[in-house]
């Protein structure tokens, strides 16, 4: 059995966030990082275009006014207790990040530069060109290294320990069992507290900005202990995926001045009432829904599933200096440089405003909204609920950075006077012993990659921008069919020892199907429509029934819904901005 008193799992910006401040706090405990992949490798590295601080580098910007648009954007549905930790903290942690060596742009009087994001009222974002979460992502975890951090990378959590803890009354999380995807040994990993921060499930739709990893594994591992997921009903959509391919192309590129174009050559941005002020710096719900109806109206380019991104008038040098990355990826994934043509873009799923539930010290609430000990969550796979039905862009680095040190800082005190909990490894080893057999004795019919097609598939079919009852029910009908072949009829290739990655992807397909049931059961639930959350069956929002958060879970084999109320503190600093009213821009 491995020990650590904090234990993280995820090695991407909250999870390196995390375990740095851990080592940086408290020198004397010891952490231990477990990623899937070279953390190095995790999805924030792919992060381009900000991350969101109310510095007032170039406006009269403040902290009030960051919430102020974080919640509006989240369409009131925010917990505005969790916004104001994250807008408070934003400009200190960003001169924090500057001080562990990341190297922001600049603007010409030498400070951090920061450029406009949709449904930001100022220039916020700081940003490193557009590669801003890899400058990040290399400094924390060299920083990491530095401070003695134990890194155990391209091991694979399969479960979660979650049992009867001291007082035999209430159950605490324990540590995980782990695989590790060089040797095929399994470990169990006991600690005194477990963060999880795993990440998104992109891949659990066809067209996505996220990359291979992004499976819903943190996810899948808390309903296996019969934990809530929160508001998963809420998939953002990025507006600018470049087609077919669907990888990002980033917000910076509209920060920086692009224009959307249909195929009448109009910004139809200004036809629709709702973003003709803001244009293509509209809501990323907004700009994606009227992309999707762009294209659905028969003018997308030549009538097709895209519309135009123009940079052209933006000329060369600011291209280059500013958005290399997207000219590059235009260039290598669709053949075309923007320089000189539009880009052809499309909404993508990008970003999941739902997942774990916790409170703003990170520490993972059940359905009762209390605490379970030793478990903590942050980052994208958790829902401490800063962005509520709709995400700002460049406030989810802002996010993993805020609460992925506050989880550390927190995870160094909780743990700090506790003994290691009392752990027998056996049965868990010899559970993942077998399930591991188990998976590579099956000769079934069914191969992973079309089972995870045809997942991928209903899930954008049936529950995308738009959704009703019916496509719902349809396509959860659809995906219990196949679950069923999942679990009855797979036939697995690889019986190798050395980096098994069929294996390894059996076990993920297991937690993208728990997500996407969890997603379109709550989809069902939420008889409204919010944020990125677009009920044509129910196309207003109602705030008399559903202004509150949606708990999903498993129970009895079948998927449940219930509910838990929305915090709506910053109204009592000021009522005029934090009421719920209409959303207009
Ligand atoms: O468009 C982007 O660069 C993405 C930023 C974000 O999701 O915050």
């Amino acid at each position: 059995m491995i020990e650590h008193d904090v234990l993280i799992v995820g090695g991407g910006l909250a999870g390196s966030r995390a375990a740095l401040a851990v080592a940086q706090n408290y020198p004397h405990l010891s952490v231990g990082l477990i990623s899937k992949v070279h953390p190095i490798r995790s999805h924030s590295v792919a992060a381009q275009g900000g991350m969101a601080a109310s510095l007032g580098n170039v406006d009269n910007d403040d902290w009030l006014t960051h919430a102020f648009d974080t919640v509006k954007g989240s369409d009131y549905l925010a917990d505005q207790n969790a916004v104001r930790v994250l807008t408070q903290s934003a400009p200190e942690v960003i001169i924090d990040l500057e001080h562990l060596g990341v190297l922001f742009s600049r603007a010409e009087d030498g400070k951090i530069a920061q450029r406009p994001f949709g449904g930001h009222t100022y220039s916020r974002a700081c940003y490193a060109a557009d590669k801003t979460g890899h400058a990040i992502l290399h400094e924390l975890i060299m920083n990491l290294r530095r401070l003695g951090g134990k890194i155990y990378q391209e091991w694979y959590v399969m479960q979660l320990i979650y049992e009867d803890g001291m007082d035999s009354h209430s159950q605490q999380v324990k540590g995980v069992v782990a695989y590790c995807l060089e040797t095929s040994a399994i470990e169990v990993f006991r600690a005194k507290a477990v963060l999880l921060a795993t990440g998104g499930y992109g891949r659990a739709f066809n067209t996505t900005s996220n990359d291979f990893a992004s499976t819903g594994d943190g996810l899948g591992l808390t309903v296996n202990v019969g934990l809530p997921l929160q508001d998963m009903e809420f998939v953002q959509f990025h507006p600018t995926g470049l087609y077919p391919v669907g990888v990002l192309i980033s917000e910076a590129v509209r920060g920086e001045g692009a224009y959307l174009i249909n195929d009448a050559g109009d910004r139809f941005m200004a036809n629709y009432t709702i973003s003709k002020n803001r244009m293509e710096l509209s809501p990323r719900d907004i700009t994606s829904r009227n992309i999707a109806c762009e294209i659905r109206e028969g003018r997308g380019i030549n009538g097709g599933k895209y519309v135009h991104l123009d940079v052209r008038h933006l000329g060369r040098e600011k291209i280059l200096s500013r958005i290399p990355f997207a000219r590059e990826e235009g260039l290598r994934l669709a053949g075309v440089d923007c320089i000189d043509h539009p880009l052809p873009v499309r909404p993508t799923v990008h970003y999941s405003m739902g997942g774990i539930p916790t409170n703003i010290d990170c520490q993972v609430i059940g359905i009762d909204s209390q605490p379970i000990a030793g478990f903590f969550a942050a980052g994208e796979c958790a829902c401490v609920s800063v962005h509520g039905a709709n995400r700002l862009g460049a406030n989810s680095l802002l996010e993993c950075v805020v609460f992925g040190k506050r989880a550390g800082e927190q995870m160094g005190a909780y743990v700090r006077d506790r003994p290691m909990p009392k752990l027998d490894p056996s049965p868990y080893i010899a559970d993942a012993t077998a399930r591991i057999k188990h998976i590579l004795a099956k000769t079934g019919n069914s191969r992973i990659a079309e089972i995870r097609q045809q997942l991928q598939d209903i899930m954008t079919e049936h529950c995308g921008i738009f959704r009703d009852d019916q496509r719902l029910r349809n396509g959860l009908e659809k995906l219990q069919a196949i679950r069923d072949r999942y679990e009855n009829d797979l036939l697995i290739d690889d019986h190798g020892a050395v980096f098994n990655m069929e294996l390894m992807q059996a076990i993920e397909l297991g937690n993208l199907f728990t997500v996407g049931e969890i997603i379109m059961s709550s989809a069902r639930s939420r008889q409204e429509s919010r944020g990125a959350h677009s009920r044509e069956d129910y196309p207003q929002r109602d705030d008399a029934k559903y202004l509150k958060h949606t708990l999903g879970y498993r129970q009895d084999g079948t998927v449940k819904t219930s509910d838990r109320p929305v915090d709506m503190s910053l109204k009592a600093i000021d009522s005029d901005r934090f009421t719920p009213q209409e959303r207009k821009y």
